[in-house]
């Protein structure tokens, strides 16, 4: 045995130098609504500055830092032009990746609407595809009752056309009322284990600092239905001086072995909602039930071990 391999199998078995390391945060302002996927040896973060949608890519999370960053989408028509949040993007077929978003007018808020698709002519924000037994599922933000900003899902037909909406959560626990009204449910992130479905989403307002995050996990049946899952939170709530890290994504390490959270957090106290926010990461861990432990928020700067296979 080589010098170096005896060293190379000694940092392996202590678990150090098996994989880069990283610091928080990865993109230090307009890190907001993050959305990350690791495809072909990239990490394509996504983020928004509320004009606009922007990817950042990079081999490693800590090079995300001064990753290649481009403008991916802006828009000059009036109705959509502004208030861009919660992007997600998809691949959906073998050739084309859809990217879902919020946009609406300058003017207020009344007109926010996801797109790429407009499944009703109704308010609705944070659009992302979840995937159970090989059907798509639009799950997105609506608001089916006053003051009750809440979950909605519906099958999908088609990249861009879906059927029956029905209500799937509705924030009725007091962690998810905070800064009410209304009342928030919103930023629903897919997260997949082992066979088991969850759904992650931000809770209470971002302008609070109990902006956080519930959890709705999947115990089979129709997923349109919301007595197919049950709801369990807060998780993943401010601490260390990271304020309202509700509304987050999970990726996968780039060996496919981990689970890791991306999400946005604000050293400014209460909370932000917006471009002050920072993006971060973190792995997720899982108890022997299998139900997952998203941890707390680490304080910013501390040096963590990156994702397995980096
Ligand atoms: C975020 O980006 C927008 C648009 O590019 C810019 O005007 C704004 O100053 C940025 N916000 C922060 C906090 O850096």
């Amino acid at each position: 045995m080589r010098i170096a391999s005896i060293i190379g199998a000694l940092t392996g078995l202590l678990g150090l130098g098996s994989a880069a390391s990283f610091s928080n945060p990865l993109k230090a302002t307009n890190g907001s609504d993050p959305f990350m996927v690791y495809s072909d040896g990239y990490y394509y973060l996504m983020t928004t500055t509320w004009t606009n949608l922007q990817i950042t890519r990079a081999k490693t999370l800590e090079g995300l830092k001064n990753g290649e960053t481009k403008v991916v989408w802006t828009d000059t028509n009036s109705a959509r032009c502004c208030n861009v949040w919660g992007p997600s993007f998809i691949r959906l077929t073998t050739r084309a990746w859809y990217i879902y978003y919020t946009a609406g007018n300058g003017n207020n808020l009344d007109g926010q609407r996801p797109h790429v698709l407009k499944p009703t002519n109704d308010w609705g924000i944070d659009g992302t595809v979840l995937r159970v037994a090989n059907k798509n599922y639009f799950v997105w933000s609506c608001f089916p009752e006053a003051n009750m900003q809440s979950l909605c899902i519906a099958p999908m037909n088609s990249p861009t056309s879906i059927g029956t909406r029905s209500v799937l959560s509705r924030p009725t626990n007091s962690w998810e009322q905070v800064g009410s009204p209304p009342s928030v449910n919103e930023g629903a992130a897919p997260l997949y284990h082992y066979g088991r479905v969850f759904l992650a989403y931000g809770a209470s307002f971002c302008w609070t600092s109990s902006y956080q995050v519930g959890l709705l996990t999947y115990n089979g049946g129709d997923p349109t239905k919301s007595s197919s899952w049950t709801k369990t939170g807060p998780f993943f709530s401010s601490a260390n001086r990271n304020y309202g890290p509700g509304h987050n994504a999970f990726f996968n390490s780039p060996d496919g072995k981990e689970v890791w959270n991306v999400y946005h957090a604000t050293w400014i106290q209460p909370g932000a909602c917006d471009g002050n926010r920072y993006t971060a990461a973190q792995k997720v861990n899982w108890r022997s039930d299998g139900t997952a432990d998203f941890g707390q928020p680490q304080p910013t700067g501390t040096v963590l071990v990156g994702p397995s296979g980096e």
